[in-house]
Order: C-alpha cells, then structure tokens, then sequence
C-alpha cells in the first residue's frame, strides 16, 4: 500500500469513529412499525382507504405501497399545529387525523407503505396518447417539465420526496392538480407541483390523470 492510500485510510477510520460518536448522543428516529399500525389502520382508516389501502372507492385515494415518509408528511400536513392551522387543509382528513399522536402516524404510514398496491386502469382512449406524451416528455414549449422525471418511468415515485401515483384513482389525481393549480393546496416543498400545474390546461390534467391509473 502507498504511504497516500494508508493516510487516506487513516483519514477515513477517523472520520468514521468522529462519526459514529457524534452520532451516538442523538436517539434513533423512529421508523413506524406496520404491525402496531395495523389494529386502527385497517379499521378506522380502512372503512375509506380499504382495510389494505386499496380504496375500493374513488372518492378516497390508494395509500397502499405508498412511499412512509410521504403518508407520513401528508397525515403531519392535515394535523392541526398550535394555532389550530394545517398546511393541507381537507374537512374529513383534518378532523380524521386529530387525535393521533406523530408515533401514531409513523405506524400507520409503515403500514400502508407495507401493503401491496392494486392496478388501476386508463378508462379513455381518446386522450391515452397525450396523457402519455405529459408524463414521459412534458411539454418543452411551455416549460412544463415531464411528470417521469420526479415521479419515476412507472410512477412509483422516489422516496423519500416524491409519491407514488401509478394506479391511483383519477379522480383524485386530477383535483389533486386542480387544487395544486388554484394554490387550495400549498403543501408541496418549493412549489414545484403548484408551478406545474398553472402550466396545464383542464384537458392536459385530465389526460394525464387517467394516463397515471393505468400506470403500472
Ligand atoms: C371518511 C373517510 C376517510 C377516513 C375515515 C380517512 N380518510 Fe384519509 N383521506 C380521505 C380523503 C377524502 C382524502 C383526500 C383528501 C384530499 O382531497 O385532499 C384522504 C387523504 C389521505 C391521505 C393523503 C393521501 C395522498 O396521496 O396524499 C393520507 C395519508 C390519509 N388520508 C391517511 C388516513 C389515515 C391514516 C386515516 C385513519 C386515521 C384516514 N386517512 C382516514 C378520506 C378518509
Ligand atoms: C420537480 C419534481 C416534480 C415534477 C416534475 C412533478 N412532480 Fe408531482 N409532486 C412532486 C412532489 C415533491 C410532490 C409531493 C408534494 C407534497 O409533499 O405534498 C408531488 C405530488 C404530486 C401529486 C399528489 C399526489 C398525492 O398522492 O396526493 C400529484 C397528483 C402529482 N404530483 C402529479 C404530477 C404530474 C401529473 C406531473 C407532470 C405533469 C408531476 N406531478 C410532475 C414533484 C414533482
């Protein structure tokens, strides 16, 4: 081994123990056990999400496979803070998620995130081609970037920043954008989805959201 790669090994080990110490005082974040979510997920969720989260009805998204960390960010997003205000406001989900405490949370979103998501389908030929060419390319011409590039090829998101959309209702997708673009929901980081959707028309959101329920 030359003197250089031994030194930088040294350095390495160094900075490795310097790490491992600095870290050891902090307590380990806790991660959300699925099975502890499970008694009031299945239940008192799941009589809108599906005892799965497979929403049987289109009123009420998926969850199920959904990315922890975003259900999680979503259920903290509805809860109220101190002054009683929520950063994504919705009469069923703010009231719904009241009286859960964060570890509450955390289990429910490891649970939903642990279950199996079911296939959706595109339901309109017509807007098929369109809905597709969004979602892989955008739409250069007017900035609008492509839905594939934060959203992953299949839709099944990026943790721990991005969700997953493949499958989901597309009702919901699109008032989802809807409310992006009208700024009703301002939860996402940096805007990025509220200064995508004021790039999309009424056709170009509805294409793209029943291109995303067949997704898979
Ligand atoms: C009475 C029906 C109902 C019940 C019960 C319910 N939800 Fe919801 N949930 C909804 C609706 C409707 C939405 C969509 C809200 C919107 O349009 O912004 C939603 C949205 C969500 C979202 C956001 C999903 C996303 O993709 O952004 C999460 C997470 C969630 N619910 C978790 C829960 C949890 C956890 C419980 C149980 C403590 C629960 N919900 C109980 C109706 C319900
Ligand atoms: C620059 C990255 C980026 C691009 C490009 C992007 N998104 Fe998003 N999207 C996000 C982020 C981040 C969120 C999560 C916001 C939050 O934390 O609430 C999100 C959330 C969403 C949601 C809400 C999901 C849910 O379960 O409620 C929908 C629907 C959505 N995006 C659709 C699209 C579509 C359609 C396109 C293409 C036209 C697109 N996104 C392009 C970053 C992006």
């Amino acid at each position: 081994m030359t003197r250089f790669s031994l030194n930088a090994l040294l350095f390495s080990l160094a900075a490795l123990a310097f790490a491992a110490q600095a870290n050891e005082p902090a307590p380990a974040a806790y991660k959300g056990d699925a099975a502890r979510g499970q008694p009031i997920a299945s239940t008192v969720c799941g009589a809108c999400h599906g005892p799965d989260g497979n929403s049987p009805s289109s009123a009420n998204p998926k969850l199920a496979g959904q990315h922890a960390e975003y259900l999680y960010k979503q259920m903290k997003n509805f809860k109220a803070d101190a002054n009683g205000k929520s950063e994504r406001v919705n009469a069923i989900m703010n009231g719904m998620i009241a009286p859960y405490t964060d570890e509450q949370m955390k289990d429910f979103a490891a649970y939903f995130a642990s279950q199996k998501p079911t296939l959706g389908e595109a339901k309109n030929r017509e807007t098929l081609e369109l809905g597709k060419k969004l979602w892989r390319a955008g739409d250069a011409s007017k900035g609008l970037p492509a839905c594939a590039g934060c959203h992953g090829p299949t839709g099944a998101g990026l943790p721990i920043q991005y969700p997953r959309l493949a499958g989901q209702y597309a009702e919901y997708t699109e008032a989802q954008l809807k409310a992006f673009r009208a700024g009703e929901r301002a939860n996402d980081p940096n805007k990025m989805m509220r200064m995508i959707a004021l790039k999309m028309t009424d056709a170009e959101i509805k294409a793209v959201a029943d291109y995303i329920a067949g997704l898979h």
